[in-house]
């Protein structure tokens, strides 16, 4: 991260109406950049050398980057008009009150954020946080306007006992409030074993992921737009197309490759152009 030179003259003459409200239909794929502990304030200029991949894709491009820089990377996109929404990597359910070092939902989007990221493998395997608090956090981020982006995931030795259908139903039915039903909401399948480890699930099992994703999705929540289901995991810029071409891919949710701004290009291009 921190590439130098942006050249903060932007070239390029968009309408911002029109794109707008192009990329809020809601059959579009969301590219998603998840930075986790990366980032000082030089990462500010790799949003800004994706901002013009970002106009010219078909794709919603987001960034869930530090808390850190959430306000400041919000201020950089929005004094150029960039399309790329920004989200917050974690919330507590509270709106507010004595937990020294929390950030509530509704702080975030005082910073500008639009999505938040809630359940990650990180936080539910490193921290411990059980698919009933990640229900809570989805909670407030939904209090707070947000649009929550709900990750759920296996381990490798889940997948490797035959658990992993039965793990994928337990997060969706345990970690998603009945809240959601109608509000714009997003499902990010990221196997725990697939992530940072340059390991990639078959296409089938990617595909028999979404299914049962979806399936569940649908006999739940019967109002409102389908959610976005995303694929997570490894996702670098020479498997990017084709992982967004298996049936039931929506968007990508990239860790490592989203830090370099030539490799998130060509992730978001993968996603096509827009027309
Ligand atoms: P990697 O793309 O580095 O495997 O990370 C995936 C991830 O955890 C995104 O949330």
């Amino acid at each position: 991260m921190g590439q130098c030179g942006y050249n903060l003259i932007h070239p390029i003459i968009i309408n911002n109406a029109k794109e707008t409200q192009h990329k809020l239909m809601s059959n579009i794929p969301i590219i998603a950049g998840n930075w986790k502990m990366h980032g000082l304030s030089d990462a500010l200029s790799t949003a800004l050398l994706i901002d013009e991949p970002a106009r010219l894709s078909l794709a919603k491009t987001v960034i869930f980057p530090p808390a850190t820089l959430l306000d400041r990377l919000s201020q950089t996109l929005k004094a150029i008009d960039s399309p790329i929404e920004v989200g917050g990597q974690n919330c507590r359910s509270e709106l507010s009150g004595a937990y020294t070092g929390g950030i509530s939902a509704e702080m975030l989007k005082d910073a500008g954020a639009t999505r938040v990221l809630v359940g990650h493998s990180e936080r539910r395997h490193g921290l411990k946080e059980a698919c009933e608090l990640v229900a809570k956090k989805t909670l407030g981020a939904l209090r707070a306007g947000l649009s929550p982006m709900i990750c759920i995931g296996e381990t490798l030795e889940e997948r490797e006992a035959g658990q992993t259908q039965a793990v994928l139903t337990r997060h969706l039915s345990d970690s998603l409030p009945d809240a959601l039903a109608g509000k714009d909401f997003q499902v990010a399948y990221e196997p725990v074993w697939a992530i940072g480890t340059g390991h990639i699930p078959t296409d089938s099992q990617i595909v028999e992921a979404m299914s049962l994703i979806r399936a569940n999705l649908k006999a739940r929540f019967k109002t409102g737009p389908m959610p976005h289901i995303l694929y997570g995991g490894s996702v670098k810029p020479d498997n990017a197309a084709q992982l967004l071409s298996l049936e039931g891919v929506d968007g990508l949710l990239v860790g490592g490759a989203s830090l370099l701004a030539k490799d998130f290009t060509k992730i978001i291009e993968a996603a096509g152009r827009d027309a």
